[in-house]
């Protein structure tokens, strides 16, 4: 096959190529088929926004290991801290003593959330474990059992983060599922209508949610029993939409007058991706409870609940931590990417800005592509088999994915519907790999669009 040479994209072979091929009949004998992988590439190294497998073929990442990678891949200063702290202490266990990275951690993403009052945060190994920590503060804070979460929220694959989870796909055959979750219709507006069945703005779609939550309050659950409600402020599996600030707020003030705790996952939206380090800073109203994960440690297993110190004193001693939370190579991992962010936090919104720049070619060009919507940098495009109906078209959603890796171009389909392209790449990319990036998305749109 003949070497296709860009700027940075390299294909040397078909993809996958013969030793990914290899790699992975080896992973499908060894591991279960449950075990869901995006794309058939085995691979072998990363650099900042640049990926290359196993058979020498270097793809553009615009997914960062699922939003984990906002600093990029292998960021030196994240490493050579790593390669630090390796020598000097792999594991103690915050259970067992105190290790300073753990105490600078916390003290640093304290001074940072923006949450009112004194704070304090507990680290956890997972995105599932820090909201299972952060149910459980409410519970204990509140003396309540009841949890309300969303339609089309994503809060991880545990038992109880699965029970907050709302996409059945998810969820099958793996019930019966935790009691005390209550699920809210979520401001979906592009996929929302009034009772005429015409489209609504974002300001409708926040009061038509707002009014079916405080019917719940008859219909499902009693006021009164409602620990916490958690939201992610752009979900992510759902789809990347952004909770308008006015249904952020009407929920601020719901919580303060109920009496319940108001949990901001931000697993998938933090750290950077929106612009600000925490999305709910652009929210215009504080979180009781918010949780972090993925892009904190730039890859290594972390996550905190940070949250108002009162709240976050009320579990017993002992009722919280684990014998990995908060890992020390994790916890140096994180305070260099602490120190990365002020430089790649205003990347975010010129990425933002070229791909909806993009965007809005699509919206103008192609039939199929009915929303291109986010914050920041947090962009997802939406794919309809007509866009006045907005019927979901999954298929041509994978077509196009498909079509980009064989391009040498990393997405990843999200949305309640699986009928969105996802885009996280690093915010460390290079303008010259956004744009080969954004021009092979670009090509294989308008090529899945020409043959249909
Ligand atoms: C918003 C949100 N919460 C929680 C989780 C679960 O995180 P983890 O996969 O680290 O358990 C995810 C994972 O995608 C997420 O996007």
């Amino acid at each position: 096959m003949a070497v296709t040479e860009t700027r940075s994209v390299v294909l040397r072979t078909e993809i996958p190529g013969p030793q990914s091929r290899a790699i992975i009949a080896r992973r499908e004998a060894a591991t279960p088929t449950g075990l869901y992988k995006a794309h058939p590439i085995a691979v072998d190294h990363a650099d900042g926004a640049l990926v290359t497998d196993v058979d020498g073929n270097t793809f553009i990442d615009f997914v960062g290991g699922i939003g984990v990678l906002n600093v990029g891949h292998c960021p030196p200063e994240v490493v050579t801290a790593i390669q630090a702290q390796a020598a000097r202490m792999l594991h103690f266990s915050a259970l067992v003593g105190t290790y300073e990275p753990y105490v600078e951690l916390c003290e640093r993403i304290n001074h940072l959330a923006p949450i009112d009052g004194p704070r304090k945060t507990i680290l956890a190994n997972s995105g599932a474990e820090a909201v299972e920590n952060a149910i459980k503060i409410a519970r204990a804070a509140t003396g309540r059992p009841a949890i309300i979460a969303f339609d089309g929220g994503y809060h991880g694959r545990t038992l109880l983060t699965l029970s907050l989870t709302s996409k059945t796909t998810f969820k099958r055959h793996v019930g019966p599922f935790a009691p005390e979750v209550y699920r809210a219709p979520f401001p979906y507006t592009y996929q929302m209508r009034d009772i005429e069945g015409m489209p609504i703005n974002s300001d409708e779609a926040a009061s038509i949610c707002i009014s079916q939550l405080e019917r719940m309050f008859l219909t499902h659950v009693d006021a009164s029993t409602v620990a916490a409600i958690i939201i992610e402020p752009v979900q992510g599996e759902g789809g990347f939409i952004p909770v308008p600030p006015a249904y952020m707020q009407q929920l601020r003030a719901l919580c303060d007058r109920i009496g319940a705790v108001l949990i901001a996952d931000e697993v998938q939206c933090g750290f950077g991706r929106t612009g600000t380090l925490f999305a709910m800073e652009q929210m215009g109203v504080a979180p009781d409870l918010l949780i972090s994960a993925k892009s904190i440690a730039a890859g290594m297993p972390l996550a905190a609940v940070t949250g108002r110190a009162a709240l976050m004193d009320s579990i017993p001693l002992g009722g919280i931590g684990g014998t990995y939370s908060g890992n020390p190579l994790a916890c140096v991992a994180a305070i260099e990417v602490l120190k990365l962010m002020p430089e790649l936090m205003p990347r975010a919104s010129a990425i933002g800005a070229a791909v909806r720049q993009r965007g809005d070619e699509w919206m103008r060009d192609v039939s199929f592509v009915g929303d291109v919507r986010g914050l920041g940098a947090m962009v997802a495009i939406e794919i309809v088999a007509d866009r006045v109906k907005r019927t979901p078209d999954v298929a041509t959603t994978q077509r196009i994915i498909e079509t980009c890796l064989q391009r040498g171009l990393i997405t990843m389909r999200a949305g309640l519907f699986t009928n969105c392209i996802r885009l996280l790449m690093p915010l460390s990319i290079t303008g010259e790999q956004l744009t080969e990036g954004l021009t092979i998305l670009d090509g294989a749109i308008r090529d899945v669009a020409a043959q249909r």
